[in-house]
């Protein structure tokens, strides 16, 4: 029988990081060898799919070749395009006030607490039509895409009423079905305690448990809750995911980001396949870790951009055996950065992580986390052709040059994309 998959496009001639052959998720020594193919090509057919990835003379011994498109990347680094796990693109407003504040000294959780952060975003969220809110998000899900992130996981919680949670979700939905980027829905609601319920914060956990939750579940595939001092309690976090999960809602927590509260433990309790931020997670926390399969999602340009000396303890995690994910946290305003690369450079710069477990964190361990590592983050036989190129001979080059965008060009689903649709990033 002839198979209906037909050689539709091979990408030719650049130092390959297929990070083939990888348990998931991706931990010890099997983060330092990213199965580099030197001068390698890879082979798309029509539906998608990486059909082959080697040499060229395999390759064309096997296929023919002539009438393919095909793609010079002589003197690029070819990459699994990245996966950014965690990231809240839905909002409205600006907060660089904020951003000046925090530059004369305030801290993020002062802002917090005087009503500023957060609930500045949401009152801004919750007056914004969403078509509003949908240019919003196309233009920064653009520009990740544009900086190589083929996949996000993009979260509710600037709204924090059911109606205005539903309308974030629905934009994400909208978005999914009309841009390239494969977008992840994540349902977060219980983001922070909006000011009607400031005196009576159980009272909104009950709104998020038994009206949110049931009506918005089927437009989301996570749950997600921000377990901290002046935020969620760990029992407030641990019944809402629960709640999530009768739903069908996957869990995954910010977790440890400004004091520990054992958001760490709980995410392994819960069954979460990520605990996220863990800057301040402590030893019984990384024990925790260690013995489950939830992965370490480490998110540095927000305590760099929050001007912060203090990072998550990632080489602590990575020598105890906790797998590592990187994610950019692009947000209203702990961070505005939406570069994979960037956090690259911060994971190894901040961090200490070796490139190679920083290049895993950033595709192979993030698809985990979202459940996807079947089908993405790694340049395989099989898994779809989601590739980014990058303007450096060896992939070491990607976290040294720093603060410009290296790539050249997405291969999303195996057809190459163009970048002709500038819009402004902020502002509508
Ligand atoms: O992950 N920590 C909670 N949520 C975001 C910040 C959101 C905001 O400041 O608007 C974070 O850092
Ligand atoms: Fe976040």
């Amino acid at each position: 029988m002839i198979s209906p998959k037909k050689p539709d496009l091979l990408i030719k001639g650049g130092q390959v990081v297929t990070l083939r052959g990888k348990k998931v998720p991706v931990v010890g020594s099997d983060l330092e060898d990213l199965g580099v193919i030197p001068d390698g090509c890879v082979l798309c057919d029509s539906t998608g799919r990486i059909m082959a990835v080697g040499s060229y003379s395999d390759m064309s011994s096997q296929f023919s070749l002539s009438k393919v498109t095909t793609l010079e990347v002589q003197n690029r680094v070819l990459l699994p395009g990245f996966v950014d796990s965690h990231a809240h693109p839905v909002f409205s407003g600006s907060r660089t006030e904020e951003f000046q504040m925090r530059a004369k000294g305030a801290t993020y959780m002062e802002i917090h607490e005087k009503g500023g952060g957060i609930l500045h975003t949401v009152r801004e969220t919750r007056e914004a039509a969403g078509e509003t809110l949908r240019e919003l998000a196309r233009a920064r899900i653009q520009a990740m895409f544009r900086h190589g992130s083929t996949t996000v996981e993009a979260k509710s919680g600037y709204g924090l009423t059911t109606e205005s949670e539903e309308k974030c979700l629905d934009v994400l939905r909208d978005l999914s079905e009309e841009l390239p980027v494969e977008i992840v829905p994540t349902f977060m609601g219980a983001h922070a305690i909006p000011p009607e319920y400031e005196s009576s914060p159980e009272e909104f956990v009950d709104l998020v448990v038994s009206e949110m939750i049931p009506q918005v579940a089927v437009k989301a595939e996570f749950c997600d809750v921000f377990c901290e001092k002046g935020a969620f309690t760990p029992e407030q976090s641990r019944r809402i995911l629960e709640a999530g999960k009768r739903y069908g809602l996957s869990p995954r927590i910010h977790a440890e980001e400004f004091s520990d509260q054992g958001g760490a433990a709980l995410a392994v309790e819960v069954g979460a396949l990520s605990a996220d931020h863990l800057l301040e997670i402590g030893d019984s926390g990384i024990v925790s870790l260690a013995q489950s399969g939830t992965v370490a999602t480490l998110l540095p340009g927000t305590p760099f951009f929050l001007g912060m000396d203090r990072y998550a303890p990632a080489m602590k995690l990575l020598e105890r055996g906790v797998p590592v994910a990187l994610a950019t946290d692009f947000n209203a305003g702990s961070c505005l950065g939406l570069s994979m690369q960037m956090v690259i450079s911060l994971a190894c710069l901040r961090m200490k992580m070796p490139v190679e477990a920083a290049l895993i964190g950033a595709t192979l361990n993030g698809a985990y986390t979202l459940a996807r590592s079947d089908r993405l983050g790694s340049i395989e036989v099989g898994k779809q052709a989601d590739i980014i190129i990058l303007d450096v001979l060896d992939y070491r080059e990607m976290p040294y040059v720093f603060g410009c965008n290296l790539v050249k060009s997405v291969i999303k689903n195996g057809k190459i994309m163009d970048f002709d649709h500038d819009r402004r990033f902020a502002h509508v």
